[in-house]
């Protein structure tokens, strides 16, 4: 989605926000712009291009020096991408220029207004109307006259301003949509993701929903729309600027897939309490009494992080024997759910600033339900909404594609999952074969990986397919679900994933050797019947890539994958598959990072 750069301070601007703006390309856009201004000399200048930042940085004259900017890359809501849709929108005057993320829902009905009062619109975007509100205001100050458009307006913001009467500042608001201000020596900056700041501070202050700052040179203050003050102590984020290059890959999902080994070994780190065969989960101030108390659990998530929820509810009842379900958040959140307060709400997100599921968790809390984030991004809008958590600890994520966060937020439910399962009736003896597991999973990550040659070369078999189904057995079968969900968002090609017990009630139908079915076949209880399902398909002349503990005869080929517990097997078998995917679109030539129509975090309805 859109990003937002904006730096105060005593450097030359435009680059280090061009900086900026590629460290935020991962996020999806389709042009850029950029407007600066100095308190030695006054007055705002701005450049716009639809495109690249490459295409901005083109545009942009010798002579374009500033102290202070802000910039933007737009993802298009309201009118096509162009130079004139792109940010920042500056007012008649050339005094007021705006940058935005989120969507304005009455931009409409306030663009008639400031029309039928002689306003000029040159773009089609909803953003100009702020620009527009904010310059026509007659507060004296540039802090109230942002306040007062931003009380206007109904939907979501996070806007960063620049007035060319007040160069020694820079004015933002947060409404659903993230800000977040990097805090430096006699230097501020501040961004809608910490990845455009961590090369310049890890001193952060993350803005909360109605909240706004102005930015000095040397100084910052928060205050809400109303104008009270509030108190926001900077906090030191871990993720290094290094986690952000390419470290020698080809794309960021390369590299994420081959981080997982370490990321999981990071999860797990001090939180194994061997003494009783259970784990701390310091995040989650959950008492065991509290803990007993618990009927059942609602996980909420959308997409990739839906998809790890539903092998964390499996994971919930079988280890803890809580009933434990995942819901899409997009689709819970319309529905006037039944709120239940022996429920524990579980809102699960890599990025923890997706509308929907914020939209959920601010429902339920409404309704009085507790609710708990396990959430990649520290300090996002989930992992601060909810009432306690886990944090994922997966490093950032740049690729828009899942991969590690996937694999870490499995882990984590398995932690929960233990953790709760350790309060009921699960047996140390249980608990320790857990833990075993767990520990082993890092090794064998890196054993699956080795495999990739080969992976390789089955993509590049199956990559002239038209559609492949994906089928799994209750554990597998949100494996099967995630592994379709990674192979047609990056290579495009249709997936389908299906119960392998329900093949015979429809799907079966469609099986001939131009359909390939991808079979996860874990050696669990369930093998026989999924043997089953393989022999149905190959009595069909269907070609099978089978997942598996080890090689499946009727499959023409098998990834075969290290056996851990049956309970964590799902975490590692959709990982050959992430695989699969990246290699496919690698075969097929997709731009691999930025799937097209997609962006990393979806923070508007
Ligand atoms: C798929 C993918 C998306 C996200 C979804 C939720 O690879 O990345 O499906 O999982 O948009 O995003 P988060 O986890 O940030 O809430």
């Amino acid at each position: 989605m859109c990003g937002i750069v904006g730096y105060i301070g005593k450097r030359d601007v435009a680059p280090l926000l061009l900086e900026g703006l590629q460290r935020l390309e991962y996020r999806g856009y389709d042009s850029a712009g950029v407007v600066v201004t100095s308190p030695k000399a006054p007055g705002l200048k701005m450049v716009k291009a639809k495109g690249r930042v490459r295409d901005l940085e083109a545009k942009i004259p010798a002579r374009f020096k500033g102290t202070t900017g802000i910039a933007h890359t737009r993802w298009a809501t309201h009118g096509a991408p162009s130079d004139v849709n792109a940010h920042p929108h500056m007012s008649a005057d050339n005094k007021v220029a705006v940058v935005h993320n989120g969507i304005i829902d009455n931009a409409a009905e306030l663009r008639r207004k400031l029309e039928a009062e002689g306003v000029e619109f040159l773009s089609e975007t909803d953003t100009e109307v702020l620009t527009h509100l904010i310059a026509r205001s007659t507060a004296e100050k540039l802090e109230d006259k942002v306040r007062q458009a931003v009380r206007m307006i109904e939907g979501t913001y996070g806007i960063a301003v620049l007035h060319a009467d007040f160069p020694d500042r820079i004015v933002v608001a947060r409404n659903g949509s993230p800000v977040v201000l990097g805090i430096g020596e006699k230097e501020m900056f501040v961004a809608s993701d910490i990845a455009a700041l961590v090369m310049h501070t890890r001193q952060i202050v993350t803005l909360d929903d109605g909240e706004m700052a102005t930015l000095k040179a040397d100084d910052f203050r928060t205050y809400t729309t109303e104008g009270t003050r509030t108190t926001s102590e900077p906090t030191t984020v871990e993720w290094e600027a290094e986690s952000y290059d390419m470290g020698g890959h080809d794309t960021y999902m390369h590299k994420e897939i081959f981080e997982q080994a370490d990321a999981v070994d990071r999860v797990l780190r001090g939180r194994i309490d061997d003494r009783f065969s259970t784990v701390h989960l310091g995040g989650l101030n959950l008492g065991a009494r509290e803990a007993r108390q618990i009927r059942r659990v609602k996980i909420l998530g959308c997409g990739t992080s839906y998809h790890a929820g539903l092998i964390g509810a499996q994971m919930i009842e079988e280890l803890a024997r809580i009933p434990a379900d995942a819901e899409p958040a997009s689709e819970f959140r319309y529905r006037n759910a039944v709120v239940d307060p022996d429920t524990l709400y579980v809102a699960v997100s890599q990025s923890g600033e997706t509308y929907d599921v914020l939209a959920a968790v601010q429902e339920l809390k409404r309704k009085g339900a507790r609710v708990f984030g396990v959430v990649n991004v520290v300090g996002s809008a989930i992992a601060r909404e909810a009432d306690a958590g886990i944090y994922v600890h997966a490093g950032p994520e740049v690729c828009v594609v899942s991969t590690k966060c996937f694999t870490n937020t499995t882990v984590a439910f398995a932690l929960l999952a233990l953790h709760l399962g350790r309060t009921r009736d699960l047996s140390v003896r249980d608990g320790k074969r857990i833990i075993e597991g767990l520990r082993r999973l890092p090794g064998q990550i890196t054993e699956i990986l080795k495999q990739e040659e080969q992976i390789k070369e089955l993509a590049e078999l199956y990559a002239d397919a038209r559609s492949m189904l994906f089928i799994g057995r209750v554990r597998g079968y949100p494996v099967a679900r995630e592994a379709s969900l990674k192979l047609k968002e990056v290579s495009y090609i249709h997936a389908e994933a299906y119960p392998a017990s329900e093949l015979k009630h429809g799907p079966l139908a469609l099986i001939e050797p131009a359909l390939p079915t991808v079979a996860i076949v874990p050696d669990d209880d369930l093998l026989e019947k999924n043997r089953a399902a393989l022999e149905e398909i190959k009595a069909r002349e269907g070609k099978i890539l089978a997942v598996a503990h080890q090689h499946q005869e009727k499959a023409d080929q098998t990834i075969v994958v290290p056996k851990n517990e049956d309970e964590l097997d799902p975490i590692l078998m959709g990982i050959p598959l992430q695989l699969l995917a990246y290699h496919t679109a690698k075969a097929l030539g997709r731009d691999i990072d930025k799937p097209r129509n997609l962006a990393k975090s979806v923070t508007v309805e």
